[in-house]
């Protein structure tokens, strides 16, 4: 591979500029798109590109390739592994104006959209024709349909509906060298080679840029229940998980957080704790008859005699999602946060957090720990405020914890730049070098996403 130049030519710089004009071409001011979600991560990109159509991002690509110039794709920016970190010498391509919406498909129930339509935008999309998208997280107003695809984002329905992978009929995606790959038709049983879909969900950038996807959409139930539950301890809520999960299918969400959590969210944004527990258990569950005296007769029979809050309405269901959803937010207010997004058997969870907590007590007692997450996918968010952005020992020990119990280091965010150290982790010599040969045949050049997933 030859070395790639640091510093952008004028002359490359002009060409960008005849492909999308002057106005999308910046080269100034580029911290909010060269800085991560958390802080944590801080590039240097010489460029940001801001394409309109396929065969705008099909030119960039091409005189990318022509230059050896390094590419970071980048949607909302809302992802929390560093996974658009740029260098000197990289340009951004923003999907932010590849955002078409539909129309809706209500006889197939599926709706095409461009990679920079907002997670939010294609929910209103959806509602609009009493249907439902079923990818949905506290970044939804942010977070782009590119990017969920790229980090085969997970979110708070997983466990009914599955993550952005199972959502995704179609894809249409522009390769580095330019070559665009279309299939788009949604069709249900398509079983001719390779599912490319597939492969560019979780590719998080490094195999090309997704500029359009087809997604399937769900119907939309008409009524909703959500209701806050408040135990003594992890080992209960696994319990109860398991349980409500067996009896109703009509499950969307099982959030878990404590008590510490939920009181740094209601401090920083004023919302009010409706009891207080050490361990919250936040239930959704959505059906086409009203569940709550059917949840409620469950609770009863399971002998729960403990704290709980019920909403069906749009504010009250608000209020009880607050809690949970703002976590992110109100953590990063005290700091830059390390953040891990791991995965272990619901069965493990209880042991886990607790010896999670141990390792990081033992390494700093003065570091402060935040977990909380989707108890029913065994997805837990450890957050710990207190090393610096660059030390990297707490993740370490944090890591080293997933893998004593086989977990997965990456549940939902991807590897980034954050975790391609600890990729061996999770996955074996010959699967990281199936990896590598795939990454290798359509990206000889090494030019996409390269300081994310895995170095070459
Ligand atoms: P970006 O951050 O811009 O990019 C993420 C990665 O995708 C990068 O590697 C980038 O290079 C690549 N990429 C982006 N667009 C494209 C494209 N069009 N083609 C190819 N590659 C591309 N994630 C979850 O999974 N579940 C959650 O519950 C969740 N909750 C969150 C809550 C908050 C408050 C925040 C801030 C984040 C949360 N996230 C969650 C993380 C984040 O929102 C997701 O990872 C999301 O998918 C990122 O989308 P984005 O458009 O912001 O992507
Ligand atoms: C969440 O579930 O809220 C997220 O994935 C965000 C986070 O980990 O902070
Ligand atoms: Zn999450």
């Amino acid at each position: 591979m030859t070395s790639r130049p640091q510093a952008l030519s004028s002359e490359f710089v002009e060409s960008l500029q005849q492909v999308v004009g002057d106005a999308h071409v910046l080269t100034d001011d580029l911290a909010g798109y060269g800085t991560d979600w958390t802080g944590r991560f801080i590039g240097a990109p010489s460029v940001v590109v801001r394409p309109a159509n396929t065969s705008e991002v099909s030119h960039i690509l091409q005189l990318c390739s022509k230059h050896n110039i390094a590419v970071v794709p980048q949607g909302g920016n809302t992802g929390l592994v560093g996974g658009t970190l740029a260098s000197e010498g990289h340009v951004i391509v923003s999907t932010l104006r590849l955002n078409s919406l539909g129309p809706v498909d209500a006889a197939s129930r599926q709706i095409s959209v461009g990679a920079g339509a907002t997670v939010e935008q294609v929910h209103e999309a959806a509602k609009s024709h009493g249907l439902r998208y079923a990818v949905d997280f506290g970044a939804r107003g942010t977070a782009t349909i590119g990017g969920t695809i790229a980090t085969n984002a997970g979110g708070i329905n997983v466990l009914r509906f599955g993550s952005t992978r199972h959502q995704v009929v179609g894809i249409e995606a522009v390769l580095p060298n330019g070559d665009v790959i279309e299939h788009m038709a949604g069709l249900i049983k398509d079983n001719t080679g390779y599912d490319i879909a597939s492969l560019l969900c979780g590719s998080e950038g490094t195999l090309g840029i997704v500029t359009a996807a087809r997604l399937r959409l769900l119907p939309l139930h008409t009524s909703r229940t959500t209701i806050l539950l408040g135990y003594g301890s992890t080992e209960e809520v696994v319990r109860v998980v398991q349980k409500i999960r067996h009896q109703f299918d009509s499950l969307d969400a099982a959030e878990l957080f404590y008590e510490d959590g939920a009181n740094l969210v209601a401090e920083a944004f004023n919302v009010a704790i409706p009891f207080v527990a050490p361990v919250y258990l936040l239930l959704e569950f959505s059906a086409d008859v009203d569940l709550a005296s059917d949840i409620e007769s469950h609770l009863a029979q399971s002998n729960f005699a403990g704290l709980s809050a019920v909403a069906q309405d749009e504010l009250g269901r608000a209020k009880l999602w607050r809690l949970r959803e703002e976590h992110t937010a109100a953590i990063s207010m005290h700091g830059v946060p390390h953040k891990f997004d791991v995965t272990v058997a619901v069965s493990d969870l209880p042991k886990f957090i607790e010896k999670t907590r141990q390792g990081i007590s033992e390494t700093n007692a003065d570091w402060t720990v935040f977990i909380f997450g989707h108890a029913a996918d065994g997805n837990m968010h450890v957050n710990v405020l207190g090393p610096s952005a660059t030390d990297e020992l707490v993740d370490e020990v944090v890591l080293q914890v997933v893998a004593e119990f086989k977990g997965s280091i990456s549940a939902e965010h991807g590897i980034g730049s954050a975790k391609k150290k600890w990729l061996s982790l999770s996955r074996s010599h010959n699967e990281i070098a199936m990896m590598k040969a795939i990454k290798g045949a359509i990206d000889p050049q090494g030019m996409m996403n390269p300081n994310t997933l895995f170095a070459m």
